[in-house]
């Protein structure tokens, strides 16, 4: 079953220079490709947006802080059920619990700071899709 996810690498992957690192592991992946692809900065409005289901608890605001503190990478991956598939290879949003091998527990130490975002549904990801690539396919 194709699929199209939305992910974004995030402020701290940009600083540490881990685009490189985390895309090839997501490019690596058999018959998946690259859709859509931008460095950009992300706005406050955007953001609430992007985490409205968020928004209002206590880290929200954080967040929002950290995602606008740089640039990050926006990009739409497509093929073979690549929704649960980049979560997979994300690993579980707190990086010290995500395993070895996923890019959170590789790299990641601080929840906020977890390197990588991506749709956690088919549904969120055509959500996402059209808020980070209005007018696109
Ligand atoms: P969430 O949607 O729960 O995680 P995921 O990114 O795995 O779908 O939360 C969104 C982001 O908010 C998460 O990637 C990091 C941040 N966050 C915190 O800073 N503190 C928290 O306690 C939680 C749950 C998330
Ligand atoms: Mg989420």
């Amino acid at each position: 079953m194709s699929q199209r996810t939305l992910v974004i690498l995030k402020p701290d992957a940009v600083r540490r220079n881990l685009i490189g690192e985390i895309i090839g592991r997501i490019e690596r992946k058999a018959g998946w490709r690259i859709s859509a692809l931008e460095l950009r900065e992300l706005s406050r409005e955007v953001l609430e947006q992007h985490y409205g289901e968020h928004v209002g608890k206590p880290f929200y605001e954080p967040l929002v802080e950290f995602m606008s503190s740089g640039p990050v990478v926006v990009l739409a991956v497509e093929g073979e059920r690549v929704v649960e598939g980049v979560r997979a290879l994300a690993g579980p949003t707190d990086p010290i619990a995500a395993g070895p091998g996923s890019i959170r527990g590789d790299f990641g130490t601080i929840v906020r700071e977890n390197l990588i975002h991506a749709s956690d549904s088919e549904e969120s990801a055509e959500r996402e899709f059209k808020l980070f690539f209005p007018g696109a396919e």
